[in-house]
């Protein structure tokens, strides 16, 4: 199972305090599971927490990156082997937060294969809104996110696909069991070596009735993955 924690724009150099208790549980944890703890924390903390983490097998990936491989002049951009080079080895792309600020399913497309270029995996995120929920066309909008995100994109094992879906995240709501069940297995149909996430207002409550759902292959955690113990208990819970 991946719990994958997505830290947003929170966090400065004093958070990395937070991961001793992570790491200290994450040691003695893994021992007889097939567990993967990855933290995509802003840019800014990509090399301190990579140092931090240096001897665990916790790993680092980013949250963004440009499109472009080669540097540019593009103000405020950070490109694919520039995040590698500071010891990312994921990239989130395609987050709802920033299809919502005007990223397209061409540019996503575009940004994670220039990230497979640069040799770093993707953390490929897919979701509909409330409105395309309520239209009853998540499918759709996920076939289509899916088809073009990952257009002509042969090799998929470094494609790790979170669902996410749009009225989730960060509202406390998440998807009825057989709902998720469902579009889990829709996705899996057509990613048959991806694994496939869930994301979106996961915490240590809803984990017990996350966790049945037998499909999924791990989680994208937000708001819960700030909070070491609310972070473990997740982990803990899920295995439980
Ligand atoms: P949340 O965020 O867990 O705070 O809902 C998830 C995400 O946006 O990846």
């Amino acid at each position: 199972m991946y719990f994958i924690a997505n830290w947003k724009m929170f966090g400065g150099l004093n958070s990395l305090n937070s991961l001793h208790k992570v790491i200290k549980f994450f040691k003695t944890f893994k021992k007889n599971r097939f567990a993967k703890i990855i933290y995509c924390p802003p840019s800014t903390l990509i090399r301190p927490m990579t140092k931090k983490l240096k001897l665990t097998s916790i790993e680092v990936g980013a949250q963004n990156c440009h499109e472009q491989e080669s540097y540019g002049a593009f103000t405020g951009s950070i490109n694919p082997s520039m995040l590698k080079s500071v010891g990312a080895k994921y990239v989130i792309i395609g987050h709802s937060e920033n299809r919502a600020a005007g990223e397209t399913n061409k540019i996503i497309n575009l940004k994670i294969k220039t990230a497979l270029k640069s040799n770093l995996s993707i953390i490929f995120c897919i979701g509909e809104t409330l409105n395309e929920k309520r239209k009853k066309i998540t499918k759709k909008i996920l076939t289509k996110q899916i088809q073009l995100g990952l257009s002509k994109i042969r090799d998929k094992k470094k494609i790790i696909i979170a669902y996410e879906p749009v009225w989730s995240i960060g509202t406390g709501l998440i998807p009825k069991s057989n709902e998720l069940s469902e579009i889990i297995n829709f996705i899996k149909k057509k990613n048959r070596n991806s694994k496939i996430l869930y994301g979106g207002s996961v915490n240590s409550k809803n984990i017990s009735e996350l966790k049945s759902i037998n499909n999924i292959d791990g989680f994208l955690i937000g708001g819960a993955s700030q909070d070491p113990k609310k972070f473990i208990d997740i982990i803990k819970k899920t295995y439980n």
